[in-house]
């Protein structure tokens, strides 16, 4: 699968829109406090994910590999392995949600000391809670950061592991664009995430019953490549691998090197 990225004007709108939700970063000034520039919670986060990533209850409970691993029938260390295997020791990555679970300080791990690794999430409790986890990686930071706002900063590799199906339409392309925008040439950026899977797959009912149910726009997924979302252009290359009769995929937009 080849595709094509534009990460110019259009881009740039379709971020702002999608920040729309965020009057402290657009007016701040250099002279701001870091609290009066830090992203707010977006509203796709408050009004529907609030259950699963703000509240600290729920945030104790779903914290733990097991969890994960049951939310995807199982898939999450095979899963997790294929992002991984995109990765070299060394290198500096992105990963920009936090996940639960043990993802992060395995991915620090596997990154080594010579790695670098910044989390970024927009929500301040999962900050918390991922800067606990990698206290004892000095190569790993964690920011409060919304991913379709990120800095000037540029990685190898942005790692982005189940949070597109999370986000409505217009959050989606500035986060995809974002992350595409944010790596080095050469570098890529790895998309895992659900896929629409084949129409005999015995898990597609009750799958389909959990987005209409609790993830109303994780379905877009089910419609959409995930390249649809970062425009056109011939900066990147595409290529797309499914899982578990297709209920999910790895995504990897390569971004091509300069010539020599
Ligand atoms: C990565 S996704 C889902 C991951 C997976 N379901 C798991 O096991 O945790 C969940 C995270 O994305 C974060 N998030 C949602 N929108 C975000 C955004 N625009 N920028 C950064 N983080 C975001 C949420 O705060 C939450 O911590």
């Amino acid at each position: 699968m080849n595709a094509t990225v534009d990460l110019s004007e259009a881009s740039n709108a379709r971020r702002q829109a999608a920040c729309g939700a965020l009057p402290a970063m657009a007016d701040a000034t250099p002279s701001d406090s870091l609290e009066a520039r830090a992203p707010q919670v977006p509203a796709y986060l408050r009004e529907i994910y609030h259950w699963a990533y703000l509240n600290p209850r729920s945030v104790r409970f779903f914290d733990s590999e097991l969890i994960v691993s049951l939310i995807l029938w199982g898939n999450h260390r095979r899963l997790r392995h294929a992002a991984f295997a995109e990765l070299r020791p060394g290198q500096s990555v992105l990963q920009s949600a936090c996940v639960y679970g043990d993802f992060s300080p395995r991915l620090a791990r596997h990154l080594g000391p010579e790695g670098r690794l910044e989390v970024i999430d927009v929500a301040p409790i999962q900050v918390d809670g991922c800067r606990h986890k990698l206290r004892d990686f000095p190569q790993a930071v964690v920011q409060h950061t919304d991913a379709a706002q990120l800095h000037k900063e540029r990685y190898d590799v942005a790692c982005c592991y189940f949070l597109l199906h999370e986000l409505p339409s217009d959050s989606r392309h500035a986060v995809v664009d974002a992350l595409l925008e944010s790596v080095v040439p050469g570098g890529k950026v790895v998309f895992v995430d659900y896929h629409k899977p084949h129409w005999a797959h015995p898990l597609k009912p009750v799958m389909s019953l959990v987005f209409d149910t609790l993830e109303p726009f994780a379905k877009d997924l089910w419609d959409n490549e995930v390249s649809h979302y970062g425009g056109e252009s011939d900066e990147f290359v595409w290529r797309k691998e499914t899982y578990f009769g297709g209920l999910y995929q790895k995504v990897v937009a390569e971004k091509k090197a300069e010539p020599a």
